[in-house]
């Protein structure tokens, strides 16, 4: 596996193989790599020749107050799992790299009002930080393919329109969520949670499970079943930040006509804020 810090080498690297033909997948991570990031890795192999992992801590996706400078950093180990996988080239850029224009002053990228709701509406800027430093990649490595998970539902779509908007010729790959055995969804944040709070955290995905179960088995009042599932977290020592059943396409609100849904969840649990989904048909 090759490994660059700079996007000049980056870019002359991956040229090489686009001239030889070659088709290369992206897949951006901000390390401290897991077997979500390497379910990533393996569906990038499989859709292309060479596969490119961004390994980059981005601060301009971290509020005021949030996790940028505590964000687990595990560079070698990262690395070590890249090789295993079979990954061509690792790109770890400093800061200064890839925001030539500072991070105060610079050139952003916005997706407006897909970037304003859910999660948007609790962190104020993050997916304009998200978009940016993900067009940033694009724009040096160029993919036929990016390939991003399904647990970060919101960020999918924000991406996929920022591509379609951008008329970017990148095809968004989606990968489902990966989870441990009692149904946690895997997470770098997962490790902030004491041992009792890991106990009580799979319950965000039971209650997705539960209200899907709901709709399923006929019930209509979205609001309702919404508020009932954010009570029921409150009392299991969640503080949830919404629980939101939504239009899988575009997020916008649901109606008892809506075939594809998707049911949302955001949670603090101590210092540790959780995210889950669950995407259904009727
Ligand atoms: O999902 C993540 O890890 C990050 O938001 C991403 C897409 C790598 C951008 O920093």
């Amino acid at each position: 596996m090759h490994t660059e810090c700079t996007i000049r080498f980056l870019r002359s690297r991956v040229q090489r193989w686009r001239r030889a033909g070659e088709h290369i997948a992206l897949v951006p991570t901000m390390g401290n790599l897991h077997a979500g990031h390497l379910a990533l890795v393996e569906q990038a192999r499989r859709l292309a020749d060479r596969v490119v992992v961004t390994v980059f801590v981005n601060p301009t996706q971290f509020g005021a107050g949030e996790d940028f400078s505590s964000y687990p950093r595990t560079l070698e180990q990262d690395a070590n799992l890249l090789v295993k996988a079979e990954v061509d080239l690792m790109f770890t850029p400093e800061v200064e790299e890839l925001y030539p224009g500072g991070q105060g002053c610079g050139t952003y990228i916005e997706v407006p009002e897909l970037s304003d709701i859910l999660c948007g509406a609790f962190r104020p800027g993050h997916f304009r930080g998200v978009a940016t430093v993900v067009a940033k990649f694009f724009n040096c490595v160029q993919p036929d393919i990016a390939v991003f998970g399904e647990k970060d539902y919101q960020q999918l779509l924000v991406i996929r329109k920022m591509t379609a908007e951008l008329c970017l010729p990148i095809k968004i790959v989606a990968v489902p969520t990966v989870r441990e055995i009692d149904g946690l969804a895997l997470s770098s944040r997962n490790a902030y949670l004491t041992d009792e709070q890991r106990n009580s955290a799979p319950l965000l995905y039971k209650s997705l499970l539960q209200c899907k179960k709901r709709i399923l088995s006929g019930e209509r009042n979205f609001a309702a079943l919404a508020s009932r599932a954010e009570s029921e977290l409150h009392a299991a020592g969640f503080e949830p930040d919404y629980f939101e059943i939504r239009r899988a396409d575009n997020l916008a609100e649901s109606t008892v006509d809506t075939d594809e849904l998707v049911i949302l969840a955001a949670a603090h649990l101590g210092k540790t804020r959780l995210i889950d989904n669950v995407v259904f048909s009727l």
